[in-house]
């Protein structure tokens, strides 16, 4: 494994600061290659009941995220023709948005989700939960199942090849393993290095995923590919029994060949801090200007983006956000207070730095009254620009 590169010592992204528990702990992030098996990844790992057992990262705040598990819920409904009689199980469940959705089309659902405040949250909503990590000790209690779900979890284990082999533990024979991950090919073509955080512990090709999978005995037959969700992400369809892959899998293995290697990962990693340095630049102009400024959302993302930028208070007035988990809080390392829209509309700023850039249609559709009386939005990826539109 090579150091790539090195954003310093960062706080944790989700940790969001209390008035009265400040706390100036941060890591360091430094992205590796490894020349074995072409995984891009963290090294330096954070103790994981630091991150995940208070969690403020929820599945329903967004519309874009709920119309797309709804769909997702329907699609594979449809595709495996899933029963009453049918068990799915989803890991890192998180408030239970996808399992609902589940439910809704009379299948069977078991949540499974480590951080004990949201896995209430999907109990609460009649999801059944599991407050638990997913390991082979856990699955030895468990069913046999048709589909396991798990979306926004790879990138987040720690030990992919325990995690795996409990996934085809868990697994019926003629049953199917549908994941979502943020496709590095994406991450590295947009330049977004805020998707480098301490929890996500690696940044998957298709390539390095394939060989994962296999080890543990399951066979990547399928993929779809949604660019609009966290910025480019894949769907995958590993099977226990069938190793005959999809045309569109062998399309995109072929088109990936390039974009999620050694050099693109090396020229992504020269572009980075000129990107950043552009950034900063582009907010203190208008701050020089006497423009006001404000974060549009405070997901995890924004902790990385403003610390690695360094941008603090002097820059930003506050960041909206419309989670209420968040709300009163602190962005870690910067100090920037997290509001509701409610609160910021009672004094909007100039400008708007898009921290939820992911988002983008969905916020500037929502944002079309800021934007006709003047307001504009800074967006940081794939190059800091300002845009009404
Ligand atoms: P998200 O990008 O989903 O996650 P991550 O934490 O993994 O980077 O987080 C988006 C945040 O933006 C989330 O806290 C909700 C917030 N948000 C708003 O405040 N307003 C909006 O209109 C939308 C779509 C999101």
């Amino acid at each position: 494994m090579v150091p790539m590169l090195n954003m310093g010592s960062l706080p944790l992204a989700n940790r969001l600061e209390t008035l009265g528990s400040t706390s100036d702990k941060a890591y360091p992030l430094v992205v590796y290659y490894c020349h074995n098996c072409a995984l891009i990844q963290l090294a330096d790992l954070v103790p994981r009941n630091e991150m995940f057992t208070d969690y403020v990262y929820l599945t329903s705040a967004s519309k874009t995220m709920t119309d797309h598990f709804n769909r997702y819920a329907e699609t594979i409904t449809q595709r495996l023709d899933l029963t009453t009689k049918d068990n799915v199980l989803d890991v890192g469940s998180n408030d239970g948005t996808l399992l609902k959705a589940f439910q809704r089309h009379g299948v069977k659902v078991l949540g499974i989700e480590p951080a004990r405040n949201v896995a209430s949250i999907a109990e609460a909503g009649g999801v059944p939960t599991l407050t638990e990590y997913f390991d082979l000790k856990l699955a030895k209690t468990l069913q046999k199942v048709r589909l396991v779900t798990a979306n926004n979890i790879l990138s987040h284990v720690g030990n992919l090849r325990d995690f795996l082999a409990t996934v085809a533990q868990v697994l019926r024979h003629d049953g199917l393993f549908v994941f979502e991950v943020p496709w590095v090919a994406d991450v590295l073509r947009n330049h977004s290095f805020d998707m480098i955080y301490h929890e996500h512990l690696s940044y998957f090709g298709l390539r390095s995923l394939a060989r994962a999978l296999q080890e543990a005995g399951l066979f990547l037959v399928d993929l779809e590919y949604y660019p609009s969700i966290h910025g480019g992400t894949f769907r995958g369809f590993a099977s226990p029994s069938s190793k005959e892959s999809s045309f569109v899998l062998r399309e995109m293995s072929a088109r990936e060949e390039n974009e999620a290697d050694f050099w693109a990962l090396k020229e992504f990693s020269e572009r980075v801090p000129k990107l950043a340095q552009h950034l900063r630049d582009i907010l203190l102009g208008l701050k020089k200007e006497g423009k006001r400024i404000a974060g549009y959302g405070a997901p995890a993302k924004a902790t990385i983006l403003l610390n690695y930028c360094g941008i603090g208070r002097d820059i930003l007035d506050y960041a909206s956000d419309t989670t209420p988990l968040k709300q009163g809080k602190f962005i870690p390392g910067v100090g920037v207070p997290v509001v509701s829209p409610q609160l910021a509309q009672t004094k909007p700023p100039d400008y708007y730095l898009l921290l939820a850039w992911n988002f983008r249609e969905e916020i500037l559709a929502k944002e079309k009254e800021f934007i006709e009386r003047g307001g504009r939005f800074v967006v940081p990826f794939p190059y800091p620009e300002v845009v009404d539109s």
